[in-house]
């Protein structure tokens, strides 16, 4: 990750986050303790939840706690554990909070409403769609800055790191073929898009189905597929959720599945195959028949239920790769550097155009890949409204 190393050098010697403390509520993987790295080289304190009770990879927390950080994460917790460790995060009374999917922030307006905080940073969609939803009812008590929104995270991490490691995820639990499959995609946002674009790579045959018109058209014009779940359903070899939504798949849907269809999730949070469902209409279920894969015999039929539905690329996999968090995790470095410098009141911040820039220009340059720039007459041109054909 040589833009978030480089970012890190640059905080040792600025030290932007002298006397700040940080609760970050994020996957605990190698990608993050980078992070973490820069932002303690910065002169942070921090202290660090999971965002997920399946993702943490254990030795990562362990190698973090050797680095001066509270580290309250292990795999495979339950749901109980998973929000105790939050409040335990949060016990360092953190002026700067990093969340992915809005957990921590959602537990400082309801449970822990006494902290104080500064601000914050969101790495998700999930997470940015609930603080909007604060923010439009007057809820949201101080300024979160929304870092998935940015170009450089939903272009690059959303679609290249969604898309590879949820194919990954799936690839790893099953060993499946996917050349010449069904794989359905339920969600055409850039997380989506990414993973259908993966798939089609691999020679799979591509259906998308989505609620939003527009999203729709786009998948239809790119040469997918497009059909509703309940003509999909019948069709599927492979299932993937990226919607952000609940009951995306249903019981309805699992009654129409062809047998030994393999159902994953890569959304944020495990409500988008309704599990719960599924388990009341299994004659049966076999756990852990390989790693990850637990299987529900349906109508005689079998449907393979990868990471119990939770997020599938960071639980049957690693996550995205360390050169996609290089680029959405350095946008993150730089924004919590510009939100422990800023005085903002309560809203949702997008992340400013140059931090955006800064890191595209970053990472091109790391990867020695050199681009044009405007000559001033383009420049002139740009600006002047009087000049036609
Ligand atoms: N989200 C997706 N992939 C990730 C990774 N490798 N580390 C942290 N968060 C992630």
């Amino acid at each position: 990750m040589p833009v978030l190393t480089a970012i890190g050098e640059r905080f040792a010697a600025e030290r932007p986050f002298d006397g700040l403390r940080i609760a970050a509520c994020l996957h605990v993987t190698a990608e993050t303790a980078v992070l973490l790295g820069a932002l303690r080289a910065g002169g942070a304190q921090i202290a660090l939840a999971a965002s997920n009770p399946l993702s943490t990879q254990d030795d990562v927390a362990a190698a973090l706690r050797g680095y001066d950080m509270a580290v309250h994460a292990r795999a495979g917790v339950d749901r109980e554990t998973y929000y105790r460790h939050i409040h335990h995060a949060l016990d360092i009374e953190p002026d700067i909070v990093l969340d992915d999917g809005c957990d921590l922030v959602n537990i400082l307006h309801t449970e822990r409403a006494e902290l104080a905080v500064k601000g914050g940073c969101e790495e998700t969609t999930t997470g940015i769609i609930r603080l909007r939803q604060m923010a439009a009812e007057g809820a949201l008590r101080f300024p979160m800055v929304a870092v998935n929104d940015t170009r450089t995270k939903r272009m690059f991490d959303n679609r290249y790191g969604t898309g590879q490691s949820t194919l990954d995820g799936i690839m790893r639990a099953t060993n499946t073929l996917l050349a010449g499959r069904t794989v359905v995609v339920a969600g055409f946002g850039y997380c989506g898009r990414g993973v259908a674009e993966r798939a089609k790579g691999l020679g799979a045959r591509v259906v998308v189905t989505e609620v939003d018109p527009v999203k729709a058209l786009d998948a239809a014009l790119q040469g997918y597929a497009v059909l509703p779940m309940a003509e999909a359903a019948e069709r599927g070899d492979v299932f993937v959720t990226v919607t952000g939504n609940r009951d995306v798949i249903r019981a309805e849907h699992f009654a129409a599945m062809k047998d030994g269809a393999i159902l994953a999730n890569a959304g944020h949070f495990d409500v988008e195959i309704d599990v719960r469902g599924l388990e009341s209409l299994a004659e049966s279920v076999s756990f852990g028949i390989r790693g990850n894969v637990d299987e529900y015999v349906v109508g005689g039929k079998r449907l393979l239920l990868l990471a119990e539905g939770r997020v599938v690329n960071l639980t049957a996999a690693e996550g995205h790769p360390a050169a996609v968090m290089d680029i959405a995790f350095s946008a993150q470095a730089l924004s919590v550097a510009w939100l422990a410098g800023q005085s903002l009141g309560p809203g949702v911040y997008d992340v400013p155009e140059a931090i955006d820039a800064e890191v595209a220009r970053l990472k091109l340059a790391a990867e020695g890949i050199a681009i044009d720039a405007l000559t001033h007459e383009q420049v002139e041109y740009l600006h002047s409204w009087t000049l036609g054909s």
